[in-house]
């Protein structure tokens, strides 16, 4: 059969849509949501505003994102059973897998014609990012053994977080430095996620689907998985000499090992996301002392640049949101559900941008297999 077009394994630098959404110079490192610069929107917004812009299109006025995070507010709390249902997983099962399984059942306690239904649409998609926190606080706490802790509508989206996670009020730094982090992982185009989101989505999926497939798809290490493995790479290197740090990453990188938090299909160049990770981190060590572990991080970028930064392979997004998590006292498996409470208002923003300009993805492949193979009855088969 005549191939008309080239195969490109990955999908690299093949467009998957029209997208107004977010915007992505590789080579200059820059990152806009809808037309602002993400160091904008993380300087001066709020998750909730930056929620608005991706969802809706626009930064809300003061009335529209006072109503807006009414409207979060009073979504926070999650169905009785829903809860039962987090206590009877595993402890030790992951939270990502708690997180994607339970979105996928709360569809069925919310059903609608959702594709010929805009107000179905919109309250699907506060619940969706209203209820993220509340099931990956929930689950946590079930895991240790405690009761989940009911949302309280006065605090904003990452303090109202932090409070159902440690059942005590965040102080303003940390809320907000939570808060920035949310804005950094709001969205980024065609992640492995969002290009998910939107294949679901193009099936007309309801979004409680679509959202617990995104979910699945942040969880491996290649994606938004990666935070997780840094922190323990970072901490499983024995030395902080430099020289020594240059030797382990020589090590790993002769053996062809990836290096986690380095490299993007995207950024031939540092993520801007990581530079500004660095900025909250500096913030965060005048409050909480310097962590060793980001020093280390920080030498390891420097000895990668001189070893493998010809080749474009710089700090990710991920790279330092661990070390950031982790000042800020989450452990480890909340990480990657940390993404997935921040991404969602990205996969959002890209299914109602599917499903307004549709055609189902449904793409080829080229045949390798063999074809007309002669039948061999059961009883002759070697
Ligand atoms: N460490 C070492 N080498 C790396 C690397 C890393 N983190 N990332 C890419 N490379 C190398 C590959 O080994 C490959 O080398 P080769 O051409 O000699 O075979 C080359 O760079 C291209 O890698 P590839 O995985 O094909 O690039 P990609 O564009 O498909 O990958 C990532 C992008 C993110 C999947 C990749 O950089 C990676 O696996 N990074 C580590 C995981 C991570 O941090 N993920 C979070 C992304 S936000």
């Amino acid at each position: 059969m005549a191939e008309t077009v080239p195969y490109v394994p990955g999908l690299a630098g093949v467009p998957a849509a029209h997208s107004s959404v977010c915007f992505i110079d590789g080579e200059a490192g820059r990152l806009q949501y809808r037309g602002y610069p993400v160091e904008i929107l993380a300087a001066r917004c709020s998750y909730e505003e930056v929620a608005h812009l991706l969802v809706f299109g626009e930064l809300p006025n003061e009335p529209q994102l006072a109503s807006f995070k009414a409207e979060l507010a009073s979504e926070r709390r999650l169905k009785f059973r829903i809860i039962d249902m987090l206590k009877l997983f595993p402890e030790s099962g992951h939270p990502m897998d708690a997180l994607s399984a339970t979105i996928a059942a709360m569809g069925m306690f919310y059903p609608g014609d959702h594709i010929h239904d805009a107000d179905y649409m919109r309250l699907s998609a506060v619940r969706l990012i209203a209820k993220l926190p509340t099931i990956v606080a929930g689950f946590h706490r079930i895991r240790r053994g405690d009761d989940p802790i009911a949302p309280r509508a006065d605090l904003g989206h990452s303090a109202n977080f932090l409070y159902m996670l440690h059942g005590k009020e965040p102080e303003l730094l940390v809320a907000n430095a939570l808060d920035k982090m949310l804005v950094l992982h709001a969205e980024h185009s065609m992640a492995p996620s969002t290009f998910c989101a939107r294949v679901a989505g193009s099936t007309f999926a309801d979004p409680f689907a679509v959202v617990s497939t995104a979910v699945t798809a942040l969880s491996g290490p290649l994606h938004g998985g990666a935070n997780e493995a840094v922190l323990r790479m970072l901490r499983s290197i024995p030395a902080t000499q430099p020289s020594a740090i240059r030797e382990w990453a020589e090590d790993r990188l002769e053996r062809r090992e990836k290096i986690s938090g380095f490299g993007h299909r995207e950024y031939k160049c540092k993520d801007p996301r990581a530079t500004l990770e660095q900025g909250l981190i500096d913030e965060l060590h005048e409050r909480f002392g310097r962590s060793s572990t980001y020093d280390t991080a920080v030498e390891l970028e420097v000895q990668m640049r001189e070893l493998v930064g010809s080749r474009g392979l710089f700090p990710n997004v991920d790279y330092y949101s661990g070390i950031v998590y982790d000042i800020l006292g989450l452990p480890t498996d909340l990480f990657t559900p940390m993404y997935a409470v921040a991404r969602v208002a990205g996969w959002l923003a890209h299914l109602f941008e599917q499903i307004e300009h549709n055609r189902m993805f449904r793409p080829s492949q080229v045949w390798v297999g063999e074809i007309d193979r002669p039948f061999v009855a059961r009883a002759d088969r070697r």
